[in-house]
C-alpha cells in the first residue's frame, strides 16, 4: 500500500470531499480510527497465532499483521495534516486507546479473536459500501482516494482470514459472535459519532449550534454512501447459525 505523498496532503483543499465538511471530517474520523483499531487486531492475530490448532492459517496470518501495519503507517501520515490544523489528535483519539488497551489487557486470547473476527466484518461491509459508492468521486485526490480504496479492498480479504483463525483456534460460537458484533458496532457508532464531533467542533467559526445543524443534515447525505438496508442485511448475515464468509455473494 503506496502512503500519500506529502505534496499530495500539503496541497489538498480543507475540505477534500466535494467541498463538504461534514463528509471530509467523516472520512478524516475513518483514517484516525484505521490505525486504532489495527493496532488491536494485529495484537489480537498474533496472539491468535501462537494458539493450538492455529498452524494452517499461520502464513495468512502473518501477511495480515504485515498489510494492517502497512494500512497504518500510511494513514498516520494521511492524518498528521489534522494536527497542522490545529487539532489535538491525542485528545481526540485517548477514549479509544484507552479502551483499546483494557480490552488488550483484560480479556482473554479467545474472545480477542472474536472482537477482532467482528471488526473485520464490520470493516468488509463498510469496505464493500465505499467500493461500490460513485460519489467517492468526490474525492478531490486521486492519491487520497486510492488511499482509501486500497485499503477498502484489503479488509475485504481480511475478513475471512480472521473468521478462520477463530475457528481454527476454537471459536466461533453462536453466542459470541453475537455478543462481539453487537459490542464493536456499538463502540465503533459511539466513537465515530464522538470523533467526528470533536473534528466538526474544530472547523473555523464552529458552534454548537451550527456543529449540530451540519451534523443533522450530513446524516441524510451519507446515505449517498452505503445502502442503510444493505448494510443492515450484511451485518445481520454475520448472525446466522453456521456463517461462514466464504458463503457470502459478495466476496
Ligand atoms: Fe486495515
Ligand atoms: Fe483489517
Amino acid at each position: 500500500m503506496n502512503p500519500v505523498r506529502y505534496e499530495a496532503i500539503s496541497t489538498l483543499p480543507r475540505h477534500w470531499c466535494g467541498d463538504d465538511a461534514f463528509e471530509t471530517r467523516c472520512l478524516e474520523a475513518m483514517s484516525l480510527l484505521a490505525p486504532e483499531m489495527e493496532r488491536f487486531l494485529i495484537a489480537a492475530v498474533r496472539t491468535g497465532l501462537t494458539c493450538p490448532g492455529a498452524g494452517p492459517v499461520a502464513a495468512a496470518g502473518a501477511s495480515f499483521v504485515l498489510e494492517e501495519a502497512a494500512h497504518s503507517q500510511a494513514h498516520h501520515r494521511f492524518n498528521r495534516r489534522l494536527e497542522a490544523q490545529g487539532i489535538d489528535v491525542e485528545a481526540s483519539l485517548a477514549a479509544v486507546r484507552r479502551l483499546s488497551r483494557h480490552a488488550r489487557r483484560l480479556l482473554p486470547a479467545g474472545a480477542q479473536l472474536a472482537i477482532s473476527a467482528a471488526c473485520e466484518h464490520l470493516s468488509a461491509i463498510l469496505s464493500l459500501a465505499y467500493l461500490r459508492s460513485p460519489v467517492r468521486a468526490r474525492i478531490r485526490s486521486p492519491e487520497v482516494e486510492r488511499l482509501f480504496a486500497t485499503h477498502a479492498q484489503d479488509e475485504i480479504g481480511h475478513r475471512e482470514l480472521v473468521f478462520d483463525l477463530m475457528l481454527a483456534t476454537g471459536g466461533g460460537g453462536w453466542v459470541s459472535r453475537v455478543f462481539a458484533l453487537t459490542t464493536v458496532s456499538l463502540v465503533a457508532v459511539v466513537h465515530a459519532a464522538r470523533l467526528v464531533g470533536a473534528l466538526m467542533s474544530a472547523e473555523p467559526e464552529a458552534s454548537s449550534y451550527r456543529v449540530w445543524r451540519q451534523r443533522s443534515a450530513g446524516l441524510f447525505r451519507l446515505g449517498r454512501w452505503a445502502s442503510a438496508p444493505t448494510v443492515m442485511l450484511q451485518w445481520l448475515m454475520y448472525l446466522r447459525p453456521g456463517f461462514h464468509p466464504a458463503r457470502l455473494p459478495d466476496r
